[in-house]
């Protein structure tokens, strides 16, 4: 059997991927309470929100009220994403210590998502860097459409390989793989990933998958196998890439908890916690007409999960 990590990092992207990604825009006041339930779960990097276009993202043009407004734990991580200089610059103002910059391993989704080729786009990083190192800032980076692109079809390993060389260049502590649009299997994740670490060591490496079709958790578990601990999903499964059709959440906190639980793998997240947090926003997106929120019910079957039943 593979060696599997001992312990693995939940990236919390709820209120950035799942938010975005809502028709109706989620008032910041709830936003700061989902977040600030988030916070007393355990997880130790809750990804808050976006300082990019209001324009183009108007669900999170709200990113000054609500990082401002959040009550910061000191042991937990607040990474923000930041597009270009003038995000990185908002979100300095707004006290930000994390950031993530992102790119794609397709040029067209790239274009659609931020108006920039992949070259562009790390050119454009530069100045942004130069900015966080001299404010002490740490910067995640995220490379999406790494199996599939809505526009371009099939991604080959060896682009997501070449990108992932790139970020870890500008200085990138970590490096996001994410599965945009959910298309990945687990031998695909798995090639994949083992690219990406012939170029950026496999500590520095996360995924992060959406679950259009049911793969996110076999994914991850074939990517464990290779020795990834940094797991990135959404609470009640929120998520999806407004500038990638069929694009639906990310995989649960959830469901990745239950599992790596289930699997002797330590996390420090605690599913009570979180299920209650997850209720809370279900509660709040119930609300809004025509939300995205649709595979996980408010009452969801987890509500009947105790990890003591389950270990
Ligand atoms: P652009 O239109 O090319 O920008 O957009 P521009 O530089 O030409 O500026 C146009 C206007 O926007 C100007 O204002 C700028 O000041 C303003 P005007 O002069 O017209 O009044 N502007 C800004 N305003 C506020 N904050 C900013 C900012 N930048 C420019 N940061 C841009 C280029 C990158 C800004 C735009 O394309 C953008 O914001 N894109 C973000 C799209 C996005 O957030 N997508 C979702 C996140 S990625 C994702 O979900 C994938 C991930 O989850 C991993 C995975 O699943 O694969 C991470
Ligand atoms: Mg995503």
């Amino acid at each position: 059997m593979a060696s599997l990590p001992t312990s693995v990092k939940i990236v919390e992207v709820g209120p950035r991927d799942g938010l975005q990604n809502e028709k109706h825009i989620v008032p910041a006041a709830v936003k700061i309470e989902f977040i600030n339930r988030l916070s007393q779960t355990g997880l130790k990097t809750i990804e808050a929100t976006s300082f990019v276009s209001p324009k183009w993202i108007p669900q999170l043009a709200d990113a000054e009220e609500v990082f401002r407004g959040i009550e910061k734990i000191h042991s937990v991580s607040y990474p923000v994403l930041v597009p270009n200089e003038k995000g990185m610059q908002r979100a300095l103002d707004a006290g930000a210590k994390e950031i993530s910059i992102f790119t794609a391993a397709s040029e067209t989704f790239n274009h659609k998502n931020i108006n920039a080729s992949i070259a562009e786009s790390i050119e454009r990083f530069k100045p942004v860097m130069t900015l966080a190192t001299k404010h002490n800032v740490r910067v995640r980076g995220y490379i999406s459409t790494v199996i599939g692109c809505p526009y371009e079809g099939p991604i080959t390993p060896e682009a997501v390989a070449r990108v992932a060389k790139e970020l870890a260049a500008l200085g990138c502590y970590e490096i996001s793989l994410g599965d945009t649009i959910g298309v990945g299997t687990p031998i695909k994740a798995q090639r994949m990933l083992a690219a990406a670490a012939t170029e950026v060591p496999m500590q520095k490496l996360a995924v992060h998958f959406h679950d259009t079709y049911g793969q996110a958790l076999a994914n991850i578990h074939a990517c464990l196998e290779l020795g990834v601990a940094v797991v990135d999903s959404s609470t009640s499964g929120l998520g999806g890439c407004p500038y990638a059709k069929g694009a639906t959440g990310n995989v649960a906190t959830e469901d990745v908890l239950f599992m790596l639980t289930g699997m002797g793998i330590e996390t420090g997240v605690d599913m009570d916690k979180l299920l209650a947090a997850g209720r809370f926003i279900s509660e709040e997106l119930a609300h809004q007409p025509d939300s995205k929120l649709g595979r996980i019910p408010s009452d969801s079957r987890r509500d009947a999960r105790t990890l003591d039943k389950h270990k």
